[in-house]
């Protein structure tokens, strides 16, 4: 037998207690039971979403709330700029072009994270554009954006809005939607909320409101407006994921018990741990500033190809990460923490990483990234 273990940066993880929500009798979406569950659930996510906006909830994976944010808050013609430091960066700007947007693209060397400045002067130059799209954490690379910063430079701005792909940072690390002023954000299920894939979680501020209400929306099943009416009365315009949204019910419980700082501070110490603990192995971390807290991004040993590491753990070890993408494709392999997380997964993250490394005829140290990892962990 071979025990698995998922530690890839989604899906992650689902706690015993919300599979057996998920495994309740089927009801009905019209019925007034559907209605309780749903009120419980969108007044849970605006805690969690830090906002007094409505959060959509949608049948859909993370890009179709990302599709649904161009489509609603674009005409085609529109201007908008996309921040393309990763795979979900290029994301951005392939679905901007996809709905006709006329997109200035700002390009950031993966690994980094953007310099607001640029964002600053690329508004000043053309005050016309729409939207900017970010992500709060570009999983591709393991690099956190600030997008704190980026909420100030466009407040300004009257008719420009900030959406913010926050599909691996929700629930990970502080994201203050109302007291940034962060017009859109983004989730999606299958990440730090702990849920198998098939949700996207939408919150939209007054200033989108009035956007979408000067674009000529096209959208049929992703359209917010459709479904902000629906929702606001505890109905979805169309059959939600009925048991997914019973099991995030007892997500959103375990995630109020533990409390948003708990959760922000268990989560930056596991992502401490793990990446104190790669480095105490002998490894380097791939971003170059502003790593993420949701997952750890590493570079494989000059001589060692990154998809044996990601392989072998999974073939040998049982252990789902994953690999590079792109021209990172066995540059670096990335372990997720993020979710239902806690010190030992860290540790047999970093014990197997280790083993993996030794058994690629690396020379590493057996338990000296594992050590490290224990030090921190026990310095709670
Ligand atoms: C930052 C980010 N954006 C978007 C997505 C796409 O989400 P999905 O695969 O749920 O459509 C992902 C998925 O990994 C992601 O990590």
């Amino acid at each position: 037998m071979l025990k698995r273990y998922l530690l890839a940066p989604g899906p992650t993880p689902v706690p015993p207690e919300v599979l057996l929500a998920m495994a309740r009798p089927m009801f009905h979406h019209r019925a007034p039971e559907f209605d309780k569950v749903f009120a419980e659930v969108r007044d849970g996510l605006k805690w969690l979403f830090q906002t007094k906006n409505n959060v959509l909830v949608l049948a859909a994976s993370g890009t179709g709330g990302m599709e649904g944010s161009v489509s609603n808050f674009l005409s085609p013609g529109d201007k908008a700029l996309t921040i393309n430091g990763g795979k979900f960066g290029e994301r951005w700007t392939k679905l901007c072009k996809t709905f006709g947007a006329e997109v200035t693209e700002i390009k950031v060397e993966w690994g980094r994270a953007v310099d607001p400045q640029t964002v600053a002067d690329a508004l000043k130059k053309d005050p016309g554009i729409k939207a900017v799209y970010v992500q709060a954490s570009e999983t591709s690379t393991g690099v956190a954006h600030d997008v704190k910063a980026l909420a100030e430079i466009v407040k300004p701005y009257g008719e420009t809005i900030l959406v913010v792909d926050a599909i691996t940072a929700l629930g990970v690390f502080d994201i203050k939607t109302d007291e940034w002023g962060i017009d859109v954000v983004i989730t999606g299920s299958q990440k730090a909320l702990m849920l198998p894939p098939g949700l996207a979680f939408v919150s939209v501020s007054d200033k989108a409101w009035q956007l979408a209400e000067k674009v000529k929306n096209t959208a049929f099943y992703f359209n917010f407006k459709k479904e902000h009416e629906n929702q606001q009365k505890n109905q979805t315009a169309y059959t939600p994921a009925v048991s997914l949204i019973v099991g995030l019910q007892e997500v959103l419980k375990m995630m109020k018990a533990e409390g948003l700082e708990g959760v922000f501070g268990r989560q930056a110490l596991l992502a401490k741990a793990m990446r104190e603990g790669v480095q105490g192995a002998g490894l380097a971390l791939f971003p170059k500033e502003s790593p993420s807290d949701a997952l750890t991004a590493i570079s494989a040993p000059e001589g060692v190809d990154g998809q044996a590491i990601y392989k072998n753990l999974r073939v040998q070890y049982g252990m789902t990460a994953a690999g590079g993408q792109d021209h990172l494709k066995g540059k670096i392999f990335r372990v997720s923490h993020m979710g239902y997380m806690d010190r030992f997964d860290i540790i047999m993250a970093v014990a197997a990483i280790e083993m993996v490394l030794k058994g690629l005829g690396h020379p590493v140290k057996l338990g000296s990234g594992v050590a490290k990892a224990q030090e921190i962990l026990m310095a709670k």
